[in-house]
């Protein structure tokens, strides 16, 4: 099954075209090498036929031998041949005319090389003009749901407030009012979106409140990927309009007044998970886990 398969010599369409090409040449050639061999065996016999054994004497066309006119005729048509083998055939034979397409060929092909890149990358700029932003629900939420307590966060997770930090880098957070008290002061290098129905809230330079979610989205437009970072309020309300869930569950269950909700499997389908154990700087074994809407 495995053994050996004897090769062929094999050689390529062009090369044999090259070959085809040679041999006619040498034909041509030989043709004409030929003609001019019994041109000179022939001229000497019409010669020796009209002086020698006086064949035609009388006819003397112009007051010349009658050999001088049909060696000359002869003699025209040899350079004819010569003509023919040196110049027509070699620069405008059928090889040459093949030649001459390829080229044009190869022009067209470049040409349209060209103009489907062009396409290419008139319909990438589009369809990245076109893709939808992908709203990111992030939490990390315990066994029976739990997500905090008194205002608060229950465990403290070194891993995943660095998958936090990571992930949400350089991105709009949207929150609500109470989580964003939560914290002694805004997160660096993220745009907070803070949802209240307080008509004066006050936030520091650089927050942006906005009163309700459908506001918090409009506010996100910009961005890509926009995270909706908690309560339990704003993750209930979210879940509707979410593209995408990152969750970080955690491997115990925790007495809590706030919670996250269900997340129904007929609508948000598992694409991603990664199991850790607890150590010094995670307290409780936990799983990253990735949804998408289904
Ligand atoms: N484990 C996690 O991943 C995680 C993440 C975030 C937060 N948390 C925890 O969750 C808890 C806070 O959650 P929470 O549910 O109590 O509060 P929250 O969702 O953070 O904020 C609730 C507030 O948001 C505003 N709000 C809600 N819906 C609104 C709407 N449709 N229009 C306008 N404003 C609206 C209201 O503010 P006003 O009252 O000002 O009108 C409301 O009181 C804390 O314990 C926190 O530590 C946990």
């Amino acid at each position: 099954m495995f053994g050996k398969v004897k090769k062929e010599a094999q050689i390529d369409k062009e090369q044999l075209e090259l070959i085809e090409n040679a041999q006619k040449r040498i034909k041509q050639k030989k043709r004409l090498y030929i003609h001019f061999v019994v041109f000179l065996i022939g001229s000497l016999f019409l010669i020796l036929l009209n002086l020698v054994l006086g064949f035609g004497k009388d006819f003397m066309p112009f007051n010349t031998d009658w050999f001088v006119f049909a060696v000359l005729i002869w003699l025209f048509f040899l350079i004819y041949h010569t003509f023919n083998v040196f110049v027509t055939h070699r620069f405008m034979g059928k090889a040459w005319e093949q030649e001459q397409l390829n080229k044009l060929v190869a022009k067209q092909k470049e040409r349209i090389e060209v103009l489907n890149q062009k396409v290419e990358k008139e319909n990438s700029v589009q369809t990245s003009e076109k893709k939808k932003s992908e709203l990111t629900i992030i939490v990390a939420a315990a066994e029976n749901n739990a997500i905090g307590k008194d205002n608060q966060l229950i465990w403290h997770l070194s891993d995943d407030l660095k998958r936090f930090k990571n992930l949400t880098k350089g991105h709009h957070i949207i929150m609500g009012r109470k989580t964003f008290e939560s914290f002694p002061n805004p997160l660096p290098n993220r745009t907070h979106v803070v949802i209240t129905r307080q008509e004066h809230y006050k936030v520091p330079e650089g927050v942006i409140v906005v009163n309700s979610l459908e506001d918090a989205l409009d506010a996100v437009r910009s961005d890509m990927q926009p995270f909706v970072i908690g309560g339990g309020e704003i993750y209930k309300q979210a879940m509707a309009i979410a593209d995408r869930i990152e969750i970080t569950r955690v491997h115990a269950s925790f007495e809590a007044d706030t919670f996250f909700p269900e997340i129904n499997t007929a609508n948000w389908k598992k694409v991603g998970e990664t199991y850790h154990r607890k150590d010094e700087k995670n307290e409780f074994p936990y799983s990253f886990i990735t949804y998408t809407r289904v």
